[in-house]
């Protein structure tokens, strides 16, 4: 498909959850927050459900958690800017509340077509709603974050294939300072090494994007080496 019909039916996919009324949520809602980021990113964070702020806002992760998040993309070399983020539910649940699975279940057709819009390679669900939501989705047994947080699994969502990798959410690690500690190691250790990983396999068509400084000190140094 084009990139041009992926924007067509992105744009498509975000008006039609503005405008959602399929579950109880829509009622105590300021906005839906269907989620922001490049629609090619390589790597998805997939949260909860919004909070206070971001129903305020419309946009996801923009409270204290999103703070800390944006941090911790960063401990694994990943700008905010390049990661697309959104939560299993796209409404705020009253009172903060866990959402339930009836709701989970009514808005996945939302996650699943960003999935498959955007393709990313990785995604990174934070706390456990998110991280059972994706491992049931992939056909994968979820049994506790305690277990498999930092673990990358490869599965395949909507006919695409991609590495999940479930830790703790940065909300939990605001008033938990050992789960801060434990959030820091999943995206220093394993979440930077797959995004390297990625990173890595793309890098050849990256080399046309070189500047002309880049590549005429590039050839000098290969045409030294061949001395
Ligand atoms: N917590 C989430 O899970 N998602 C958000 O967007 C904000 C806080
Ligand atoms: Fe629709 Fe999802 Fe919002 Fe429920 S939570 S109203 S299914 S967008």
């Amino acid at each position: 498909m084009s990139s041009l019909n992926n924007v067509k039916d992105y744009d498509t996919l975000v008006k039609e959850i503005m405008e959602c009324k399929k579950c109880r949520l829509h009622k105590s809602r300021t906005n839906p927050v269907p989620g922001e980021g490049p629609i090619k990113a390589n790597v998805m964070v997939v949260g909860e459900a919004p909070g206070r702020k971001e129903d305020e806002q419309g946009r996801p992760f923009v409270g204290p958690a999103g703070q800390l998040l944006t941090r911790l993309l960063e401990l694994a070399g990943l700008k905010r800017s390049e990661v697309y983020i959104t939560n299993v539910v796209k409404c705020r649940p009253p009172g903060n509340r866990d959402p339930r699975e009836d709701e989970i279940e009514t808005c996945l057709p939302y996650l699943l077509k960003q999935i498959e819009l955007i393709k990313p390679k990785v995604i990174i669900a934070v706390g456990r709603h998110a991280a059972r939501t994706l491992y049931t989705l992939a056909s994968l047994k979820w049994y506790s974050m305690s277990k498999q947080h930092g673990e990358v699994r490869e599965a395949m969502i909507a006919s695409v294939k991609v590495k999940i990798i479930p830790t703790y959410h940065p909300a939990a690690a605001l008033y938990k300072p050992p789960i801060r500690e434990i959030l820091e190691k999943d995206f220093r250790g394993p979440i930077a090494e797959a995004i390297r990983s990625i990173k890595h396999s793309s890098s050849r068509p990256m080399r046309k994007q070189l500047s002309l400084f880049d590549f005429m000190s590039e050839s000098r140094s290969n045409s030294s080496s061949n001395k």
